[in-house]
């Protein structure tokens, strides 16, 4: 039997991270953006680090810390510049998790000046951002690429859709309308799907503990091969 420490799990591998909301804007005080806090990201980032990853952490609009020396750090904004960091960074990487919430939809125009109220109703006309995922999973070469689905209901079954949609080895889903689950908390509630389809439940426990357990199921799926 082989005992490897959890320490240095991934010595020598690089991970690609992004964590936490986009926002776009549609003037200067106004934006669109989504309930996730960055924290599940956040902690898949430090759990990696802590195992021996050199990480790159490319962080949308959050509200949280590293101090982690093997995390360099990226702040993005909207959604296509992470796109473009993503790009840029992911053929460097060995692995990459997509754990950030990206607006689907973005404001078509935007306003230079604050819009002033009008007596009538305001529309805004809204246009789809790229799928960020989706253009990895394109380009892949030897990266896991690793997913994750926010889902509300048919949670597995969602999930494993975008496993395949995406070209992902593995989706994290997240049902986010269960309790313990999804934003904005400290504990989270999640399945992981690899290629075999075998569905592993990861019950109520912190983002942290979480964020353990699916390092540990990667480094079991890289070094199983199953990709
Ligand atoms: N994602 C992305 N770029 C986008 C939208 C989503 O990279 N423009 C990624 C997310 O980071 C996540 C995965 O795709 O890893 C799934 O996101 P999710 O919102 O659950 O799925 P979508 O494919 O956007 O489909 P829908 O929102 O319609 O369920
Ligand atoms: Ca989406």
């Amino acid at each position: 039997v082989e005992h490897q420490g959890r320490d240095t799990l991934f010595t020598g591998k690089k991970v690609l991270v992004s964590a936490g909301p986009t926002q776009e804007k549609v003037d200067p005080v106004r934006f669109f953006t989504n309930k996730s806090s960055g924290k599940m990201g956040f902690a898949i980032a430090e759990a990696a680090a802590n195992m021996g990853a050199e990480v790159t952490l490319v962080a949308g609009v959050v509200n949280l810390e590293t101090s982690n020396k093997n995390i360099n750090r990226i702040d993005v904004t909207t959604a296509a510049e992470m796109f473009e960091i993503m790009h840029q960074h992911f053929q460097a990487n060995d692995i990459v998790i997509k754990a950030a919430a990206v607006a689907d939809y973005r404001p078509k125009q935007i306003y230079g000046d604050k819009m002033k109220k009008q007596p009538n109703d305001w529309q805004i006309e809204m246009e789809r951002t790229k799928d960020i995922l989706q253009s990895l999973g394109d380009v892949k070469q030897d990266q896991f690429l690793v997913g994750f689905a926010a889902e509300t209901s048919n949670a597995l079954q969602n999930g494993i859709s975008k496993l395949h949609k995406k070209y992902l080895d593995a989706i994290v889903i997240n049902n986010v309308s269960v309790d313990g689950a999804g934003f904005g908390g400290d504990t989270n509630i999640v399945t992981y799907v690899n290629k075999l389809e075998q569905p592993e439940e990861i019950s109520l426990t912190s983002k942290h503990e979480v964020a353990n357990q699916l390092m540990a199921f990667i480094a079991r799926d890289i070094k199983g091969e199953v990709k």
